[in-house]
């Protein structure tokens, strides 16, 4: 674990067929502070400062998709499963390439404690990283999530919301309850409210479940822990007191906010997390 305060070293980094600019510092090897452009092979994330080198690499890696199981597929995305412990090396380089998007002090260079859920989409030349989130084998705090990143090029696409559904997915899968770990950048922030809001508004108007639902029950259908969920009742305005009980009330805002939420994704398409896809257990 190390204290980083520094400034941006990186100029421009190309890693397959985008070009990213990064945020922050990250420690790559002082020596890329002065290269124009930085290589990072999309599959092993390992790193270049010259295109030679890069390219003698490219044409001897034959890495095609993150390196551990396959935990589920759609026609959409793939999401697999990374041990720290047993992909050191690969697990270090995300959290170098993860570094330049996040504006977090300290950089785990201590990764064997941790899992990490890599989504990718698949073509024809292999699978390829959008984003992911670590997550602690055992954490003391009940976090689900560690930390969460949709690559820059992929943002604002409903890639954030799926990766923080499949967080919750995986404690649906192990019988808890689970929240992301905090301070949350202010990004992450924005992406989980976005979507906490949507997943307690669309519980609530799910056909049949008529007004007779509590906090708890909106935390166990969804792996909220209860705190998020009357947080976010609490955010949408949507919590009244009587007679010492809280009670949930639908306002015409959340109504019509919901109705322009779907119409959004008639158009952009809503990406969902189906359970039935899942092929995971929690690890032992
Ligand atoms: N401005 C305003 N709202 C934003 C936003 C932005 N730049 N980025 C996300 N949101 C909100 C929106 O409500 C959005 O829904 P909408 O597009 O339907 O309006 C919602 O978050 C989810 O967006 P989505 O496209 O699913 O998220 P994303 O793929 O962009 O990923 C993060 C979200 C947080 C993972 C991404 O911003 C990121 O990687 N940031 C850098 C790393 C980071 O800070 N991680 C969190 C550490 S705690
Ligand atoms: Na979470």
């Amino acid at each position: 674990q190390t204290e980083i305060s520094r400034v941006r070293n990186l100029q421009r980094v190309q890693m397959g067929k985008h070009e990213m600019e990064p945020w922050y510092f990250s420690p790559y090897p002082q020596t890329f502070t002065e290269a124009d452009m930085v290589y990072i092979c999309e599959f092993c994330l390992s790193y270049y400062d010259s295109l030679k080198p890069f390219q003698r690499h490219r044409a001897k890696c034959t890495l095609l998709h993150p390196p551990g199981n396959e935990i589920y597929r759609d026609d959409y995305v793939s999401f697999f499963e990374i041990d720290g412990r047993r992909q050191r090396r690969w697990c270090r380089n995300l959290c170098l390439l993860s570094k330049l998007f996040l504006d977090h002090k300290t950089l785990y260079y201590d990764v064997d404690p941790f899992l990490f859920y890599c989504m990718t989409t698949r073509d024809d030349h292999g699978c390829h990283l959008v984003g992911y989130f670590s997550k602690e084998k055992e954490s003391a705090e009940g976090y689900n999530v560690a930390c969460i990143l949709t690559l820059p090029q992929y943002q604002r696409m409903g890639f954030g919301k799926l990766l923080i559904a499949f967080s919750y997915e995986l404690s649906k899968r192990e019988g808890k309850l689970g929240s992301p770990e905090k301070p949350l950048s202010d990004l992450g922030l924005l992406g989980y409210r976005a979507y906490w809001a949507e997943t307690v508004v669309d519980l609530l108007t799910e056909e049949g479940r008529g007004g007779e639902v509590s906090v708890e029950e909106i935390g166990s259908l969804s792996a909220m822990t209860t705190g998020d969920v009357l947080h976010t009742l609490q955010n949408l305005n949507m919590l009244r007191y009587s007679k010492g009980n809280h009670v949930i009330v639908l306002t015409d805002a959340v109504l019509h906010q919901q109705r322009k939420q779907r119409e959004k994704e008639k158009i952009k398409g809503k990406r969902r997390v189906d359970p039935e896809r899942l092929v995971w257990k929690p690890p032992v």
